[in-house]
């Protein structure tokens, strides 16, 4: 079949497309991506010659575009990756959040009701959830937990599962929705919080804790994310939403902390920062249902999955280190220089 991978040149997206490529030979990929700021043509450097692999630099939001790709490769699945995924920028600038989340979505999805498709799989987050409080480690989100989002980007994304939902039921469009929490890997941008503190304590700079550093993320290494859509892809229920998380719940200082560690870099390096507008405090998800549904457990403890990670970003520098000279020094300029 002929899978339409949106937003492939970015992190997730970009490691489920090797996934693909080398675990279903019969199938085709191929990747439409704006190449935003996230975006990073070299990460596909080595998959651009596979026959099996097609890439088109195209917005989400070009209804036009879109259309024209459609019917020129009448992809059989189409699988949304393309957002703009960072919560810092969504509080400094909500709307692209708006426009390439929500209004990106609908014409993907106007695209596949126009030309027809056996799947919409829409990649979502945990964060549509809002958090939980930190002394209650009983709870968990489960797919029947409220819709409470707490930054634009949740807020954008929740919006966007609302469609999704909306166009199955409305339009009988196929679809299926993934929540996933916290993802850790290769060519994640150094703007998220694992590959920020690797640079910055390979660069010997300050290591920017926002708060006290207590808020809890659920990690998940990208590879057990992509298996389980890959999973959803194949046997999932039409109209149905699938959470995925690792049951791996770690506090952001000691996340940072063991970074300095596994680097032989001092603590001092750690500096706390003013905090986050609006921090949700702890994620965590409750994978019960994929795990019976579609026989989905992650397979990487995060002890491998992080000196993995770490041992990518040190033997891949010039990937990182181009990004980190560009544009991104505004940025970081802008996020950390009055914090
Ligand atoms: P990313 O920021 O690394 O990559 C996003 C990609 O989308 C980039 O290649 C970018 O160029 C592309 N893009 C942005 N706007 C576009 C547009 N208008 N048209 C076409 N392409 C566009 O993001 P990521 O971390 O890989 O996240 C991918 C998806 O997974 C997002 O939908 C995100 O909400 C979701 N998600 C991420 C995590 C995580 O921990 N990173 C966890 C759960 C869900
Ligand atoms: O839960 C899934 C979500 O995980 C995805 O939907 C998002 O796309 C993805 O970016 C991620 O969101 P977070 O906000 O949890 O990730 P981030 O890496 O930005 O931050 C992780 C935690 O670390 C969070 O509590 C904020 C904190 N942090 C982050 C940065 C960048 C710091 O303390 N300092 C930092 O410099």
């Amino acid at each position: 079949m002929t899978i339409l991978v949106t937003g492939g040149a970015g992190f997730i997206g970009s490691n489920f497309i090797f996934f693909m490529l080398e675990n279903h030979p019969e199938d085709r990929i191929v990747c439409l991506d704006k190449l935003t700021y996230a975006g990073n043509l070299s990460t596909l450097k080595d998959v651009m010659d596979d026959p099996n692999f097609r890439f088109v630099k195209l917005d989400i939001c070009d209804r036009e575009g879109v259309y024209k790709l459609f019917e020129e490769e009448k992809p059989d699945v189409v699988v949304n990756f393309a957002a703009e995924s960072h919560v810092d920028r969504s509080i400094e600038n909500p709307e692209v959040f708006l426009q390439t989340n929500i209004l990106g979505t609908q014409v993907l999805m106007d695209a596949c009701r126009k030309y027809g498709i056996q799947r919409f799989h829409q990649v979502g987050t945990d964060e549509v959830y809002g958090d939980l409080p930190l002394d209650r480690p009983d709870l968990f989100f489960t797919e029947t937990t409220p819709i409470h989002a707490s930054s634009p980007y949740s807020a954008s994304k929740a919006s966007a599962d609302l469609l999704v939902l909306a166009y199955h039921r409305t339009f009988g469009l196929p679809v299926t929705i993934s929540r996933c929490s916290n993802n850790y890997g290769p060519y994640q941008f150094p703007e998220k919080l694992i590959p920020l503190m690797i640079a910055n304590a390979l660069n010997d700079k300050p290591l920017p804790v926002y708060g006290k550093g207590e808020n809890v993320r659920d990690w998940l290494y990208v590879e057990d994310h992509c298996k389980a859509i890959d999973r959803i892809l194949r046997e999932g229920r039409d109209g149905e939403v699938y959470n995925i998380g690792g049951h791996n719940e770690m506090r952001n200082i000691d996340i940072v902390k063991l970074i300095c560690k596994t680097l032989g870099k001092p603590e001092s390096l750690i500096t706390y920062v003013t905090d986050r507008k609006g921090h949700d405090m702890r994620y965590a998800i409750d994978p019960a249902k994929i795990h019976s549904e579609l026989g989905w457990l992650p397979e990487t403890k995060f002890a491998d999955g992080i000196r993995k990670t770490i041992q990518w970003y040190l033997d891949h520098k010039t990937w990182w280190e181009e990004i980190i000279s560009g544009d991104y020094q505004n940025y970081y300029q802008r996020m950390y220089g009055n914090r």
